[in-house]
């Protein structure tokens, strides 16, 4: 059954992440109620950071005892490094929500070889999933973001991470950083009950309409998102500012 795609324009990065915090407390308790946890991947970069803010504060009496937060991807540094997308998440929700510590999956992106960084964190998600072998993950929930360049989680355009469709977690090499990312691969992405893209700004504009609306050959990382039930683009009016309708 093809997914429903929603395509939800607010007007403003405020309305935008309180319409996302909803959206996010929406899926968690209809998960929990139908199977007791609800299980998330969130996103990293800047955008998402006010959602978090938002979550700890206006939704603290949300059943974060039975949420477990996993990342979709994370950069090759350290957890306590100003690029970590896991110290993000901890200073806007972890260390203002009764989440235990139990139920956070960090990548050890510390560890020297990203390769064995990626494979540590694909034996987490296997482990928690209770995985058989060719067997993918499915969130109930996948939070992402969009890359002016089109990319989403950390796979880039041109990037090899982009062809794996056997490994649920990856390095991989982003020519334009000179560096690792750790990432999801997109049979893991594709994999999730939903997804929800938050996009913010009139620097995603440009992009975000060639998303939504060109045809695009090959097309962008961010167009290739599929999951089985929703797919939800959620945009503030600056973001959206060159959709056609
Ligand atoms: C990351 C993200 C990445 C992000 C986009 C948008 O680790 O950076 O997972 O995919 O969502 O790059 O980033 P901004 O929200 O900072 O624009």
């Amino acid at each position: 059954m093809p997914c429903i795609r929603i395509i939800e324009v607010l007007p403003t990065p405020d309305d935008l992440f309180r319409a996302a915090a909803e959206e996010f407390v929406r899926a968690g308790r209809a998960a929990i109620a139908e199977q007791g946890r609800f299980t998330v991947a969130l996103s990293g970069g800047s955008t998402p950071r006010s959602l978090y803010f938002l979550l700890a504060k206006d939704h603290a009496d949300f059943p974060w005892s039975q949420t477990f937060l996993f990342f979709g991807d994370e950069r090759h540094v350290p957890p306590d490094h100003p690029e970590s997308n896991y110290r993000m998440v901890k200073e806007s929700l972890l260390t203002k929500v009764p989440i235990p510590t139990g139920n956070v999956f960090r990548v050890q992106a510390e560890m020297p070889d990203p390769v064995a960084a990626a494979a540590d964190y694909e034996k987490q998600l296997r482990r928690f999933f209770e995985l058989r072998p060719n067997e993918f993950p499915s969130f109930d929930l996948i939070l992402l973001g969009l890359g002016a360049d089109g990319h989403t989680a950390s796979l880039f355009p041109g990037s090899d991470g982009l062809k794996e469709q056997s490994r649920l977690v990856i390095a991989n090499w982003v020519d334009k950083f000179k560096a690792h990312r750790l990432t999801f691969t997109f049979p893991v992405l594709n994999n999730a009950k939903d997804v929800m893209f938050l996009v913010s700004g009139e620097g995603k504009s440009e992009m975000a309409s060639l998303i939504l609306e060109g045809k695009n050959t090959p097309p962008f990382p961010a167009q290739q998102i599929d999951p089985k039930n929703r797919l939800a683009w959620m945009l503030d009016k600056a973001a959206a500012a060159r959709l056609s309708n």
